[in-house]
Protein backbone atom coordinates (compact mmCIF):
# COMPACT_ATOMS: atom_id res chain seq x y z
CA UNK A 1 0.00 0.00 0.00
CA UNK A 2 1.22 3.64 -0.94
CA UNK A 3 2.37 6.16 1.81
CA UNK A 4 -1.04 8.20 0.79
CA UNK A 5 -3.05 6.37 -1.12
CA UNK A 6 -5.40 3.28 -1.24
CA UNK A 7 -4.65 2.65 -5.01
CA UNK A 8 -1.01 2.81 -4.63
CA UNK A 9 0.65 4.58 -7.74
CA UNK A 10 3.98 3.59 -8.62
CA UNK A 11 6.34 6.69 -10.51
CA UNK A 12 5.91 6.04 -13.77
CA UNK A 13 9.25 8.48 -14.90
CA UNK A 14 12.74 8.50 -13.97
CA UNK A 15 12.96 11.53 -11.32
CA UNK A 16 16.67 11.97 -12.15
CA UNK A 17 16.14 14.01 -15.53
CA UNK A 18 14.51 16.47 -14.62
CA UNK A 19 14.45 18.92 -11.50
CA UNK A 20 11.31 18.67 -9.35
CA UNK A 21 10.21 21.52 -8.09
CA UNK A 22 10.37 21.95 -4.07
CA UNK A 23 6.90 23.45 -3.33
CA UNK A 24 3.53 22.45 -5.14
CA UNK A 25 0.30 23.88 -4.51
CA UNK A 26 -2.75 22.46 -6.33
CA UNK A 27 -6.17 24.22 -6.58
CA UNK A 28 -7.80 20.75 -6.43
CA UNK A 29 -10.58 21.78 -8.57
CA UNK A 30 -13.60 20.37 -10.95
CA UNK A 31 -15.15 17.84 -8.68
CA UNK A 32 -18.25 19.56 -8.76
CA UNK A 33 -18.65 19.20 -12.49
CA UNK A 34 -16.99 16.09 -12.54
CA UNK A 35 -19.92 15.11 -10.78
CA UNK A 36 -22.55 16.71 -12.45
CA UNK A 37 -21.40 15.42 -15.33
CA UNK A 38 -22.54 11.97 -14.57
CA UNK A 39 -25.50 12.79 -12.73
CA UNK A 40 -23.83 12.31 -9.83
CA UNK A 41 -24.40 14.54 -6.62
CA UNK A 42 -21.61 17.08 -6.59
CA UNK A 43 -20.27 15.54 -2.77
CA UNK A 44 -19.54 12.62 -4.91
CA UNK A 45 -16.74 14.35 -6.93
CA UNK A 46 -15.32 15.15 -4.05
CA UNK A 47 -15.34 11.86 -2.38
CA UNK A 48 -13.47 10.93 -5.76
CA UNK A 49 -10.92 14.04 -5.59
CA UNK A 50 -10.18 13.42 -1.90
CA UNK A 51 -8.73 10.02 -3.87
CA UNK A 52 -6.85 11.61 -6.28
CA UNK A 53 -5.51 13.77 -3.59
CA UNK A 54 -4.17 10.60 -1.98
CA UNK A 55 -2.50 9.55 -5.11
CA UNK A 56 -1.07 12.80 -6.16
CA UNK A 57 0.33 13.23 -2.64
CA UNK A 58 1.89 9.50 -2.43
CA UNK A 59 3.69 10.89 -6.07
CA UNK A 60 5.01 13.89 -4.98
CA UNK A 61 6.64 11.99 -2.11
CA UNK A 62 8.07 9.50 -4.67
CA UNK A 63 9.71 12.15 -6.67
CA UNK A 64 11.06 14.35 -4.19
CA UNK A 65 8.96 16.85 -3.21
CA UNK A 66 9.11 18.66 -0.02
CA UNK A 67 6.11 20.54 0.49
CA UNK A 68 2.62 20.26 -1.23
CA UNK A 69 0.09 22.91 -0.53
CA UNK A 70 -3.48 21.81 -1.46
CA UNK A 71 -6.63 23.92 -1.22
CA UNK A 72 -9.12 21.88 0.51
CA UNK A 73 -11.80 24.20 1.42
CA UNK A 74 -11.43 28.25 0.94
CA UNK A 75 -13.18 31.03 3.18
CA UNK A 76 -15.70 31.49 0.40
CA UNK A 77 -17.26 27.78 0.12
CA UNK A 78 -19.12 28.29 3.27
CA UNK A 79 -22.01 29.28 0.61
CA UNK A 80 -22.32 26.15 -0.42
CA UNK A 81 -25.30 23.72 0.77
CA UNK A 82 -24.61 22.51 3.87
CA UNK A 83 -24.88 19.06 2.54
CA UNK A 84 -21.88 19.98 0.68
CA UNK A 85 -20.11 21.64 3.18
CA UNK A 86 -20.24 18.19 5.00
CA UNK A 87 -19.50 15.89 2.76
CA UNK A 88 -15.86 17.72 2.36
CA UNK A 89 -15.45 18.11 6.11
CA UNK A 90 -16.51 14.56 6.92
CA UNK A 91 -13.88 13.04 3.67
CA UNK A 92 -11.12 15.61 5.66
CA UNK A 93 -12.35 13.89 9.12
CA UNK A 94 -11.61 10.17 7.26
CA UNK A 95 -8.65 11.21 6.07
CA UNK A 96 -6.92 12.60 9.18
CA UNK A 97 -7.73 9.69 11.48
CA UNK A 98 -6.56 7.51 8.72
CA UNK A 99 -3.51 9.52 8.37
CA UNK A 100 -2.85 9.44 12.58
CA UNK A 101 -3.41 5.33 12.64
CA UNK A 102 -0.49 5.41 10.20
CA UNK A 103 1.57 8.93 11.17
CA UNK A 104 4.85 7.01 12.44
CA UNK A 105 5.14 4.91 9.67
CA UNK A 106 4.54 7.46 7.07
CA UNK A 107 6.26 10.37 8.63
CA UNK A 108 4.47 13.01 6.60
CA UNK A 109 4.20 16.48 8.19
CA UNK A 110 0.57 18.16 8.51
CA UNK A 111 0.40 21.53 8.53
CA UNK A 112 -3.02 23.56 8.34
CA UNK A 113 -3.30 27.18 6.88
CA UNK A 114 -6.67 29.00 7.79
CA UNK A 115 -9.02 29.80 10.63
CA UNK A 116 -9.62 26.49 12.13
CA UNK A 117 -12.01 28.12 14.59
CA UNK A 118 -15.09 27.47 12.31
CA UNK A 119 -14.73 24.01 11.94
CA UNK A 120 -16.53 21.66 14.14
CA UNK A 121 -14.56 20.55 17.41
CA UNK A 122 -14.31 17.65 16.21
CA UNK A 123 -12.38 18.14 13.02
CA UNK A 124 -10.25 21.06 14.86
CA UNK A 125 -9.06 18.77 17.42
CA UNK A 126 -8.19 15.67 14.53
CA UNK A 127 -5.89 19.09 12.62
CA UNK A 128 -4.47 20.15 15.34
CA UNK A 129 -3.32 16.24 16.51
CA UNK A 130 -2.24 15.59 13.28
CA UNK A 131 -0.18 18.90 13.55
CA UNK A 132 1.08 18.45 16.99
CA UNK A 133 2.28 14.61 16.77
CA UNK A 134 4.02 15.27 13.23
CA UNK A 135 6.02 18.12 13.64
CA UNK A 136 8.88 16.51 14.04
CA UNK A 137 8.75 14.65 10.78
CA UNK A 138 11.32 15.76 8.01
CA UNK A 139 9.77 14.03 4.76
CA UNK A 140 7.22 15.62 2.92
CA UNK A 141 5.22 18.48 4.30
CA UNK A 142 1.30 18.48 3.29
CA UNK A 143 -0.43 21.81 3.82
CA UNK A 144 -3.83 21.71 3.76
CA UNK A 145 -5.48 25.11 3.25
CA UNK A 146 -8.97 24.77 5.50
CA UNK A 147 -11.42 27.63 5.23
CA UNK A 148 -8.52 29.62 3.78
CA UNK A 149 -8.27 32.75 2.12
CA UNK A 150 -5.29 34.54 0.84
CA UNK A 151 -7.02 38.26 1.77
CA UNK A 152 -8.53 36.33 4.97
CA UNK A 153 -4.08 35.36 5.82
CA UNK A 154 -2.55 38.90 4.86
CA UNK A 155 -5.29 40.22 7.67
CA UNK A 156 -4.53 37.95 10.05
CA UNK A 157 -0.69 38.59 9.64
CA UNK A 158 -0.87 42.56 9.46
CA UNK A 159 -3.45 41.91 12.97
CA UNK A 160 -0.38 39.90 14.56
CA UNK A 161 1.66 42.37 13.49
CA UNK A 162 -0.06 45.43 14.66
CA UNK A 163 -0.37 43.59 17.86
CA UNK A 164 3.12 43.40 18.13
CA UNK A 165 4.06 46.61 17.72
CA UNK A 166 1.17 48.17 20.18
CA UNK A 167 2.88 45.68 22.41
CA UNK A 168 5.96 47.14 21.67
CA UNK A 169 7.75 43.99 20.14
CA UNK A 170 8.04 45.12 16.51
CA UNK A 171 8.38 48.39 14.75
CA UNK A 172 6.36 49.13 11.94
CA UNK A 173 9.74 50.78 10.31
CA UNK A 174 11.49 47.89 10.01
CA UNK A 175 8.47 45.47 8.48
CA UNK A 176 10.31 43.98 5.44
CA UNK A 177 8.53 41.21 3.14
CA UNK A 178 10.64 38.32 4.77
CA UNK A 179 9.28 39.65 8.78
CA UNK A 180 5.40 40.00 6.68
CA UNK A 181 6.31 36.26 5.69
CA UNK A 182 6.85 35.28 9.61
CA UNK A 183 3.17 36.19 10.49
CA UNK A 184 1.47 34.06 7.59
CA UNK A 185 -0.05 30.88 8.08
CA UNK A 186 3.13 29.93 6.04
CA UNK A 187 5.57 30.63 8.01
CA UNK A 188 8.96 29.13 7.76
CA UNK A 189 7.79 27.37 3.92
CA UNK A 190 9.17 28.18 0.76
CA UNK A 191 6.89 30.18 -1.85
CA UNK A 192 5.93 27.48 -4.25
CA UNK A 193 7.53 27.48 -7.21
CA UNK A 194 4.51 25.73 -9.11
CA UNK A 195 0.65 26.25 -8.86
CA UNK A 196 -1.57 24.00 -10.62
CA UNK A 197 -5.08 24.26 -11.47
CA UNK A 198 -7.07 21.89 -12.80
CA UNK A 199 -10.54 22.51 -14.35
CA UNK A 200 -9.88 25.23 -16.89
CA UNK A 201 -10.55 28.03 -14.47
CA UNK A 202 -8.19 30.55 -14.86
CA UNK A 203 -7.74 32.80 -11.86
CA UNK A 204 -6.34 32.50 -8.19
CA UNK A 205 -9.29 32.68 -6.40
CA UNK A 206 -7.77 33.81 -3.00
CA UNK A 207 -5.42 31.01 -3.11
CA UNK A 208 -1.99 31.80 -1.83
CA UNK A 209 -1.88 35.64 -2.87
CA UNK A 210 1.27 36.66 -1.00
CA UNK A 211 3.02 33.78 -1.31
CA UNK A 212 2.63 33.11 -5.07
CA UNK A 213 4.05 36.85 -5.88
CA UNK A 214 6.27 34.84 -8.57
CA UNK A 215 4.61 31.56 -8.27
CA UNK A 216 4.93 29.99 -11.92
CA UNK A 217 0.90 29.10 -12.81
CA UNK A 218 0.16 25.76 -14.93
CA UNK A 219 -3.62 25.60 -15.62
CA UNK A 220 -5.08 22.14 -17.41
CA UNK A 221 -8.66 21.58 -18.41
CA UNK A 222 -8.16 18.59 -16.81
CA UNK A 223 -10.80 17.84 -13.99
CA UNK A 224 -9.33 16.91 -10.10
CA UNK A 225 -10.66 13.65 -9.79
CA UNK A 226 -9.45 13.22 -13.31
CA UNK A 227 -5.85 14.11 -12.83
CA UNK A 228 -3.01 11.52 -12.69
CA UNK A 229 0.97 11.10 -11.81
CA UNK A 230 1.10 11.93 -15.52
CA UNK A 231 -0.36 15.25 -15.50
CA UNK A 232 1.25 16.10 -12.77
CA UNK A 233 4.44 15.33 -14.56
CA UNK A 234 3.05 17.36 -17.69
CA UNK A 235 3.08 20.50 -15.19
CA UNK A 236 6.63 19.92 -13.92
CA UNK A 237 7.86 19.81 -17.52
CA UNK A 238 5.92 22.69 -18.43
CA UNK A 239 7.43 24.33 -15.40
CA UNK A 240 10.70 23.49 -16.36
CA UNK A 241 10.48 25.14 -19.93
CA UNK A 242 10.03 28.28 -18.02
CA UNK A 243 12.71 30.83 -17.78
CA UNK A 244 12.20 32.58 -14.24
CA UNK A 245 13.28 35.89 -14.15
CA UNK A 246 11.93 37.18 -10.94
CA UNK A 247 11.84 40.84 -11.96
CA UNK A 248 15.03 40.79 -13.98
CA UNK A 249 17.26 40.17 -17.01
CA UNK A 250 17.92 36.32 -18.52
CA UNK A 251 21.57 35.52 -18.07
C1 LIG B 1 -13.32 22.60 -5.77
O1 LIG B 1 -14.09 21.95 -6.77
C2 LIG B 1 -13.10 21.68 -4.65
C3 LIG B 1 -13.45 21.95 -3.36
C4 LIG B 1 -14.09 23.19 -2.93
C5 LIG B 1 -13.24 20.93 -2.28
C6 LIG B 1 -11.99 20.12 -2.41
C7 LIG B 1 -12.07 19.01 -1.45
C8 LIG B 1 -11.63 17.74 -1.66
C9 LIG B 1 -10.90 17.32 -2.88
C10 LIG B 1 -11.85 16.70 -0.63
C11 LIG B 1 -11.06 17.01 0.61
C12 LIG B 1 -10.50 15.84 1.23
C13 LIG B 1 -9.19 15.50 1.19
C14 LIG B 1 -8.75 14.28 1.89
C15 LIG B 1 -8.17 16.30 0.48
P1 LIG B 1 -15.57 22.47 -7.07
O2 LIG B 1 -16.50 21.75 -6.16
O3 LIG B 1 -15.62 23.95 -6.96
O4 LIG B 1 -15.77 22.01 -8.55
P2 LIG B 1 -16.65 22.73 -9.66
O5 LIG B 1 -15.94 24.02 -9.99
O6 LIG B 1 -16.64 21.77 -10.78
O7 LIG B 1 -18.01 22.96 -9.09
Amino acid sequence: MGIFSKKSQEPTLQTADRPVPQHIAIIMDGNGRWATRRGMPRYAGHAVGAETFRTIANYCKSIGVKYLTVYAFSTENWKRSQEEISAIMRLLGNYLREALQDMDKNRVRFVFFGDLSRLSDDLRELCELAQERSKTYEGVQVNFCLNYGGRDEILMAARSFARACMEGKANPEDLDAAQFSSCLYSAGVPDPELIIRPSGEIRTSNFLLWQSAYSEYVFTDVLWPDFTPEDLEKAIAEYNGRSRRFGGVKK
